[in-house]
């Protein structure tokens, strides 16, 4: 509107103009339109730019800042002196893992039709380079939940629209934070969009999670900032109720692994230091170089992100954020947790006793670590790490590569391993003297996955991202650990359909176990189909993964697989729903079901049958001996009645995996 009174305004100078002027009436009226006009114009222009240059500073303020004091300088800094660590790091999720949200980040359509698997539908839409959304209004529903008596049952949540700034990850999956008014505080978008599946799905729907659990309140700045950018501090605002935070930079760089660098930074700049000896000590009290850190300190570096310890809520850490910097020892300032040794950590004992689910939704029964991404807090326990051992990550992972943007950098950035890390010279580095007769030790013949160190001492045994993932505690496989704790033996998860007696047996030839007892249902049916059909939702989640492992395939061999693992496609979690699925296409005959893991569960049903009568069609050229461990009769046919008697007897205890 103002422009218009503008523009009035002007032409009432061109009207002046007209009676005072001796001209042509007609020049002064054009002169009129054409002077009111552009001014105008004008003024219509120069608003609209601060209007939407206002707009882009309001959205800018909801957003987490970059740039923090402290010494941090930024990855950009780096690039001119170290152009081939740039690159490689450019490479890496580590530097994706929070992003702007762009038209270049985003990986999930916003063009799409609303999203209503939840209570109440979610609208998507793109405008430029925009992403909306139009849901409930995450404050209120925050609020809400906090406060739930101040809120009578039948009173909507308003609807809000909000510009999303913010999404976390680029490799398995993508979740977006809805901004909040208080401040750049950030909101979990009640949905993620999985890239294996090139669809949108709630959110909870991602994570092993009983179904009858409502979920969080995710906040970034409170949470996740912590392990997915680089030295962030939360900065709430008691007094305003709104928060500031800012990192040194949003994604995870430079600086999270060699720490603070404005003195390296200075100090190179002056030609004198850099033609003096620049390997040299004055460097290294400038910068850390994880590789030149002993084993401990090393490790913690990648342990402050990649470990489970207790976060503080204290004041100071809500404003400065962690004070861990590399190359300084990670206990001495930060709760580490560790299971196995909890007399040693009394001050968790109160945080243990406000959340008495901390420990089982993380780890096994005998302080094993069974979620992923917490690497540090298994190879911390490790026989070859702790007492001083030399085991570091860097024995195995290599965090830069030397010819960034080749393949072989692609294939390196999924899971950052040195040419070492791949095989069995990751271990014999150290146990060299196994190496000279592998097969008197592995008893499999060499070149046979039964003989690589890592199927036997790393399984897959924790979960994460919709997968199993080796463990970081390296181990030994036991039949007695697996009656005690739950958790399935190495030889048990690649020999799939083989029971606990078969290896027990085995296991005391070869390396002199003990054979503990074992009761019938022990004895009769393959460990990996009791985990399966009987198991808790972590274990099941398990089994349905290694059901699908090349290695677990050849050695069962898959014919009989079909009939049992499609049990897994009406399983209350639908974490065990996905990675069933994912499995059974990975079988003959079984490759288009058309199925759809969080679809209604009518439709679920229908389709496990039709995968059971798919198999029951098939032609098996297997002619297993001991038939009953598969669950099949002598005439190789399934033995339903079994099958159905163990998924009676299955462990429903509600589980809530902490990946
Ligand atoms: C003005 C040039 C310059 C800049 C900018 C610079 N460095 Fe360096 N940096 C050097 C030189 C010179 C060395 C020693 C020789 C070498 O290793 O290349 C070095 C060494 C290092 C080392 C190895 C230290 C050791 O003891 O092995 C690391 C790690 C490192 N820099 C990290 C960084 C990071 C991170 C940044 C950006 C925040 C950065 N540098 C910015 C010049 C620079
Ligand atoms: C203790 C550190 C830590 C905290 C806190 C943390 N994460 Fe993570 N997160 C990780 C690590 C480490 C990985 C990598 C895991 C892997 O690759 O196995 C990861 C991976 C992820 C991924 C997969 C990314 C991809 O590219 O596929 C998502 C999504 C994710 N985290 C979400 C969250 C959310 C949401 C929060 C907060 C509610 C959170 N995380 C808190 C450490 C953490
Ligand atoms: C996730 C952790 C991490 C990040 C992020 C990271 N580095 Fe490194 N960097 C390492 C580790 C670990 C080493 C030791 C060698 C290795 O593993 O490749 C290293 C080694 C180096 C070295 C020494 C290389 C040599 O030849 O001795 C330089 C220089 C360096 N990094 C610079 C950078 C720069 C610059 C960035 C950001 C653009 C960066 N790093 C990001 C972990 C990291
Ligand atoms: C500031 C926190 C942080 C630090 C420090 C850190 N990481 Fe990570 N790392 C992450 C997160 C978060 C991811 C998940 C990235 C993704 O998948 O998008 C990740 C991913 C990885 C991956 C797997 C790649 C993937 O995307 O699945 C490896 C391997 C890894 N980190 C090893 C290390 C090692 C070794 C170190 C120490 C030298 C280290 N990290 C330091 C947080 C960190
Ligand atoms: C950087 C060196 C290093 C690497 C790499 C290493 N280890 Fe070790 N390992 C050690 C040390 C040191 C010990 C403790 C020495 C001892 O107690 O005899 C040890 C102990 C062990 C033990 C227990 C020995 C016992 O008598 O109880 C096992 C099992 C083991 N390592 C397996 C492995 C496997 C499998 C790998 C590869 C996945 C591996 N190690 C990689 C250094 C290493
Ligand atoms: C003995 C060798 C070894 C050591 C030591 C080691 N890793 Fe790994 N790491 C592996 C192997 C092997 C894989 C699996 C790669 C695969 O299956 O593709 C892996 C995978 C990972 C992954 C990716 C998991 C996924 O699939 O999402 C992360 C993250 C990781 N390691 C972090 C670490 C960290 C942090 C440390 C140190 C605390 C560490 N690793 C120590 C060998 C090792
Ligand atoms: C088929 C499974 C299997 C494979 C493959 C395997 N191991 Fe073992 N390993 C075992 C078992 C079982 C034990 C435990 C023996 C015991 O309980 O005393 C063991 C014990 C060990 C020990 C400690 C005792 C000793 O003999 O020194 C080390 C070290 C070790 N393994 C290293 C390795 C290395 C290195 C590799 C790869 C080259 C490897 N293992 C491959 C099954 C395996
Ligand atoms: C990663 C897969 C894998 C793991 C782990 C593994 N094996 Fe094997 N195993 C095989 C394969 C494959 C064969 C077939 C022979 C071959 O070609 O290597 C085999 C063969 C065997 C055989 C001889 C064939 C038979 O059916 O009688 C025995 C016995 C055996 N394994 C026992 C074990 C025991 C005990 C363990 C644990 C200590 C174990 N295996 C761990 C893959 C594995």
């Amino acid at each position: 509107m103002e422009w218009l009174l503008f523009g009035i305004s002007a032409s009432g100078v061109g009207l002046l103009c007209l009676q005072l002027k001796s001209l042509s009436r007609w020049v002064g009226l054009a002169l009129l339109l054409l002077l009111g006009g552009s001014v105008a114009a004008a003024k219509f222009w120069q608003d609209r730019t601060t209007a939407v240059a206002t707009k882009a500073q309001q959205f800018q303020r909801t957003l987490p800042r970059e740039g923090r004091p402290g010494g941090y300088v930024s990855s950009n800094t780096c690039q001119s002196c170290h152009p081939r660590e740039h690159a490689s790091w450019h490479m890496s999720y580590h530097r994706t893992m929070t992003q702007y949200a762009t038209p270049d980040s985003v990986r999930g359509p916003f063009n799409h039709p609303p999203l209503e698997q939840l209570d109440s539908p979610i609208s998507l839409s793109q405008r430029g380079d925009e992403f909306w959304v139009e849901m409930d209004d995450p404050d209120w529903v925050a609020r809400r939940r906090a406060n739930p008596g101040r809120y009578p049952a039948f009173q909507q949540p308003p609807r809000v629209e909000r510009r999303i700034g913010l999404l976390t990850g680029s490799h398995h999956m993508q979740v977006y934070w809805v901004p909040s008014e208080a401040g750049n505080l950030q909101h979990l978008f009640p949905y993620a969009y999985l890239f294996e599946k090139e669809r949108w799905v709630p959110f909870n729907d991602t994570f092993l999670r009983d179904p009858n659990f409502p979920g969080y309140t995710q906040l970034w700045n409170l949470n996740c900032m912590n392990c997915h950018s680089t030295a962030g501090q939360p900065r709430p605002d008691l007094r305003t109720k709104k928060i500031d935070t800012r990192t040194a930079e949003i994604g995870i760089s430079c600086e999270a692994c060699h720490g603070p660098a404005e003195e390296h930074i200075e100090f190179f700049r002056n030609p004198l230091n850099r033609y003096r000896a620049p390997q040299g000590e004055a460097t290294q009290s400038t910068i850390v170089n994880p590789e030149k850190l002993d084993a401990q300190r090393s490790s913690m570096v990648c342990g402050q992100c990649h470990g489970i310890s207790w976060i503080s809520d204290s004041a100071e850490a809500q404003q400065h954020g962690f004070r861990f910097r590399p190359g300084e020892l990670l206990n001495q300032n930060r709760k580490l947790v560790r299971a196995a040794h909890l007399d040693q950590q009394p001050y968790l004992q109160e945080p243990l006793r406000r959340n008495p689910r901390f420990l089982s939704d993380r780890y096994w029964p005998d302080g094993m670590v069974r979620v992923s991404g917490r690497e540090y807090s298994g190879m911390m326990e490790s026989p070859c790490h702790v007492n001083g051992g030399n085991l570091s990550c860097l024995s195995c992972h290599d965090l830069h590569h030397d010819q960034p943007r080749s393949q072989s950098a692609l294939d390196w950035r999924d899971d950052q391993l040195g040419e070492r890390g791949h095989s069995n010279s990751a271990c014999l580095q150290c146990h060299e003297s196994i190496g000279s007769d592998l097969e008197a030790h592995t008893h499999h013949p060499v070149g046979s996955s039964g003989s690589e160190c890592y199927n036997c001492h790393m399984p897959h045994t924790t979960y994460g991202l919709l997968k199993a993932i080796r463990s970081h505690h390296i181990d030994n496989p036991s039949v007695e650990t697996s009656l005690k704790t739950g958790r399935p033996n190495a030889c048990n998860l690649c020999h799939l359909d083989k029971t606990l007696d078969w290896t027990s047996r085995r296991l005391a030839e070869w390396y002199g176990h003990d054979q503990p007892s074992l009761d019938q249902e022990q004895k009769e049916v393959a460990a990996g189909l009791l985990w399966l059909l009987k198991g808790e939702a972590g274990q099941r989640a398990l089994l349905a993964w290694h059901f699908g492992w090349d290695a677990a395939k050849e050695a069962s061999g898959s014919e009989w697989m079909g009939y049992a693992l499609a049990q897994g496609l009406v399983d209350p979690y639908s974490a065990v729903r996905f990675i069933t699925e994912r499995s059974l296409r990975g079988l003959k005959g079984m490759e288009d079901l058309e199925y759809d893991f969080i679809g209604p569960e009518d439709d679920r049903n229908a389709v496990m049958d039709q995968a059971r009568s798919i198999w029951r069609g098939q032609e098996r050229q297997e002619r297993p001996e001991q038939a009953g461990h598969r669950l099949l009769t002598d005439q190789g046919e399934a033995d339903t009645a079994r099958l159905e008697a163990l998924v009676r007897t299955r462990d429903n205890r509600s589980m809530d995996l902490q990946e």
